[in-house]
Order: structure tokens, then C-alpha cells, then sequence
């Protein structure tokens, strides 16, 4: 699968740093900075909300919500939170936890909920056999009612997409949506592809906030097919899979 070529696009701030260079794709990035104490002051106090993740993890691992509310503030991590009464304090428990590790700072999308769990979405596109892009696969997945992460490693559920909106939107308002993210997901297949030119397929991570607005959590090069096999209906997978291997054995 030319691994190491796509060595660079571990980074989530080399990926973010990519798309910021295409307009059309601009507005769904949730503004994103490297941790420090000033980048965390401002944006926590901006935001009220952040999450701060290292710069090249994978499966939720070391991932931190953290929140200011009533001039408390307030971190978790796994399934532990931590209120701190002073930014000081704050930020000296983060930074302790950070080490030397590269984090980033982003900010914080408030994840519609089903059942009182947070979900996000991953939206998968891949280059067909005759060369294509296309969006081969949505689906959801639900956090752990504990956890403020969505990751199937991590004690995420996946389910299909419309059963997890069901709720927030009309069958055809989810339709619509639906469209919309393999739009994105097409977009940014074809923009890292011009930097990227062995990339052959990407797993978007979508956030969708309480206005149905799709953010870019992040952009997976190296997505899971099988989470498409949790569905009852193999519709998704049967292609994700087919196209994966055509992918996989032209790459040998
Ligand atoms: N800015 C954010 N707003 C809301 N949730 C987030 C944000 N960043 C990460 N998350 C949650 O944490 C999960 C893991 O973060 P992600 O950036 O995808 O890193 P990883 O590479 O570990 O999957 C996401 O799927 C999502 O559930
Ligand atoms: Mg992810």
C-alpha cells in the first residue's frame, strides 16, 4: 500500500496544513493549533470547549476533552475528569500529561448524541478499479456512554447512519447530509491526491454539530475496512472490501 510513502500523512497537522490550502474545503476544519499554554489559553477561553490529541495517535488513544465552564476548568481523559479551580493548575496537569509528545489543540465539536452517547461519522472513499474516486461507504459510530471518544478500538459501536439520525433528521434531510460528506469526502480524496499521489483510499472522521453542519474531525490514509462489516447489511462492505484488495495486490 506504499506505507512509507505515506509516512508524512501520519501527521495530523501536516494533513490539517493540506486541506487549509483548498477553499472549498476550508470552513469544515475546525480551527486547529499546536499545544502550548498560550494556543490553550486562548482557545479554551474562546471556545469553552477543546480537545487536544497528539499530533500522530491513532484509536482515540490519548485523547483529552477538556471544557471551561463557570470559571472551572476541567479535563478527561478516558474515564477520568479532573476539575481544576485556576488556568495555572490547568495547564500544568495537561502539559505533565503531554510530555514531551507533539499535541495538538482543536476545537471542540459538541457531537450530536443518541441515547445520551456522542457519535461521529466515517465517511470512506477510495480509488475504484478504473482509477475513480468514490465515496464507497458511510457509517456511524457511537462512543462509549463513558468515553469522549468515538473509536470502535476504544469502546465505539458502529451503526448505520441512519438510525443514528433518525431523530435529528428527516429521511430526506439525512439523504441530503449523506450527500453532502461524500461531496467533502471526494474533495479532499482529489486535493491530498494532487500532494499525495499514492493515496488510494482515505476514512473521514465527520463531527456533526447540533445545526447538522459536518466538521472534519480528521482524515484517516490508512482507514479500517472492516468496520463496514458491523453492518447487518453488506451492501458497503462487499464494495469497501473489493475495492481494498484491488487496491492492496496493484500496489505489490
Ligand atoms: N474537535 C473535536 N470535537 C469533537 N470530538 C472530537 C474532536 N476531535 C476528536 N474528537 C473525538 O475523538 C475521536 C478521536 O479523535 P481523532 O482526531 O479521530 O484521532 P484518532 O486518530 O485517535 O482517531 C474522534 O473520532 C471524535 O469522537
Ligand atoms: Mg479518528
Amino acid at each position: 500500500m506504499g506505507k512509507d510513502k505515506l509516512q508524512p500523512l501520519r501527521s495530523k497537522w501536516y494533513k490539517t496544513k493540506m486541506l487549509l490550502d483548498n477553499s472549498s474545503i476550508t470552513t469544515f476544519i475546525p480551527d486547529t493549533q499546536k499545544f502550548n499554554k498560550e494556543n490553550l489559553r486562548s482557545m479554551i477561553s474562546g471556545y469553552r470547549m477543546v480537545y487536544i490529541k497528539p499530533e500522530r495517535g491513532t484509536y482515540g488513544m490519548g485523547v483529552i476533552r477538556a471544557e471551561l465552564e463557570q470559571q472551572k476548568y476541567a479535563y478527561q481523559m478516558n474515564e477520568k475528569r479532573v476539575t481544576f479551580s485556576s488556568f495555572e493548575a490547568f495547564y500544568t496537569a495537561l502539559a505533565r500529561l503531554v510530555g514531551k509528545r507533539s499535541y495538538l489543540i482543536q476545537k471542540g465539536i459538541h457531537l450530536l448524541k443518541h441515547n445520551n452517547r456522542r457519535f461521529d461519522i466515517r465517511v470512506m472513499v477510495q480509488l475504484s478499479p478504473s482509477q475513480t474516486w468514490e465515496a464507497t461507504g458511510v457509517i456511524g459510530r457511537l462512543g462509549h456512554p463513558k468515553r469522549i471518544v468515538t473509536n470502535y478500538h476504544n469502546g465505539g459501536k458502529p451503526m448505520d447512519v441512519h438510525k443514528l439520525l433518525e431523530s435529528h433528521a428527516s429521511a430526506s434531510r439525512r439523504d441530503e447530509l449523506i450527500r453532502e460528506m461524500n461531496e467533502l469526502g471526494l474533495r479532499i480524496a482529489r486535493h491530498m491526491k494532487k500532494k499525495a499521489p499514492y493515496l488510494k483510499q482515505i476514512g473521514v472522521d465527520v463531527g456533526l454539530d447540533r445545526s447538522l453542519k459536518p466538521w472534519i474531525i480528521e482524515v484517516n490514509v490508512k482507514p479500517d475496512p472492516y468496520i463496514f462489516n458491523q453492518l447487518k447489511d453488506k451492501t458497503m462492505y462487499r464494495k469497501v472490501i473489493r475495492y481494498y484488495r484491488h487496491a492492496v495486490k496493484k500496489a505489490q
